[in-house]
């Protein structure tokens, strides 16, 4: 079939390339999809897109319109695509749902251990030939207590890797994993409980309406004023504008995060000719103990290959009739 890749970058082009072993038509464009550049998938079958474009209801009629078929997402979330309307206009959707929690959580442990360690600050005083140690200090992580938000794939390898750090493991999530409790002695409980007696808290759970805004001032007023909160999941999740009121408070530790509320239409791209006037992002990017990296927590050899694998995957069920196990049903009725 005809396959039009949207959002694509130089450094995942290989991997689709060699994926593509059924010699699908492909063709790959930078632009993001979104309602101004659906016309360019006319006479396409299908198109493969990102966390940063918009299939919102608005882009899905139009790519009705031009003949689409097929949206393969090269993500496991999928808030960006109207599933609804999707599934009303005949259109499949699937997305890519286990292809390295390792990448994610192991970037997520990097944040943590960055943070605490502060070797951002270190490094910057070393390479200015400061070898001043104040204000270095951090904690053991072994004995601390770490909250794991979403207890699902990413979260039970977190689970595993902080289990290895000597950590005590709290859980919230909708079901519980009873290896974790066995394993790791992780101990479910509610969200409020975890965030009183957390000192780090880590995000891993997708974003739809029960999780927009999960982390906003009631939470963070629970938490440790020394905590350290990590989000390697989709940026909503944590209201910003209240966690910069408690960094601004000193009411929480550190933050570190891989994703923010604003980044659609920000974040993919070199934009340090512009100007910028992500308002929120530059007063975040002003805390020292405020760490931002952009949205590359999947970015490992063996993420990008899977994604690259589970795409083509998708759509050679799809162009064999076959309904593949990763599409998406709306659930929202
Ligand atoms: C996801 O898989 O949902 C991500 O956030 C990583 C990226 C492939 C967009």
């Amino acid at each position: 079939m005809k396959v039009l890749i949207y959002s694509a970058k130089a450094f995942e082009i290989p991997f689709l390339e060699k994926a593509n072993r059924n010699k699908h038509q492909i063709k790959f464009i930078e632009d993001r999809l979104n309602s101004k550049t659906a016309v360019k998938a006319v006479g396409y079958d299908a198109v493969s897109i990102f966390s940063a474009d918009e299939a919102c209801f608005l882009t899905i009629e139009k790519l009705k319109e031009f003949g689409i078929k097929y949206i393969a997402l090269r993500s496991v979330g999928y808030d960006n695509v109207n599933l609804n309307a999707a599934s009303r206009l005949g259109i499949k959707v699937a997305n890519v749902p286990d292809y390295s929690p390792f990448a994610i959580s192991e970037h997520a442990v990097s944040l943590i251990l960055t943070l605490n360690r502060k070797i951002v600050e270190s490094n910057e005083r070393v390479k200015r030939y400061n070898f001043n140690l104040d204000g270095l200090v951090g904690v053991d992580l072994n004995g601390k207590t770490i909250g794991i938000i979403g207890t699902g794939r990413i979260g039970s390898v977190m689970a595993k890797i902080m289990n290895g750090f000597g950590c005590k493991l709290l859980g919230y999530d909708l079901s519980e994993d009873q290896n974790l409790i066995e394993k790791y002695q992780l101990e479910y409980t509610s969200l409020t409980n975890l965030c009183e007696r957390s000192d780090i808290i880590t995000i891993h759970v997708p974003l739809n309406s029960d999780t927009h805004y999960l982390l906003n001032e009631d939470l963070l007023s629970l938490m440790k004023s020394n905590v350290i909160i990590i989000n390697t999941a989709r940026g909503a999740i944590i209201k910003t504008e209240d966690v910069i009121d408690a960094l601004k408070n000193n009411n929480i530790g550190a933050l570190g995060i891989d994703v923010y509320e604003n980044e659609r239409g920000v974040f993919f791209k070199d934009r340090s000719q512009e100007v910028p006037d992500e308002l929120m992002l530059m007063q975040l990017n002003a805390y020292p103990n405020v760490l931002i990296t952009g949205h590359h927590a999947y970015l490992t050899h063996e993420a990008l290959t899977r994604i690259a694998e589970m795409t083509f995957y998708n759509l050679n069920q799809w162009e064999k009739g076959i309904v593949s196990e990763n599409e998406l049903t709306d659930t929202s009725d």
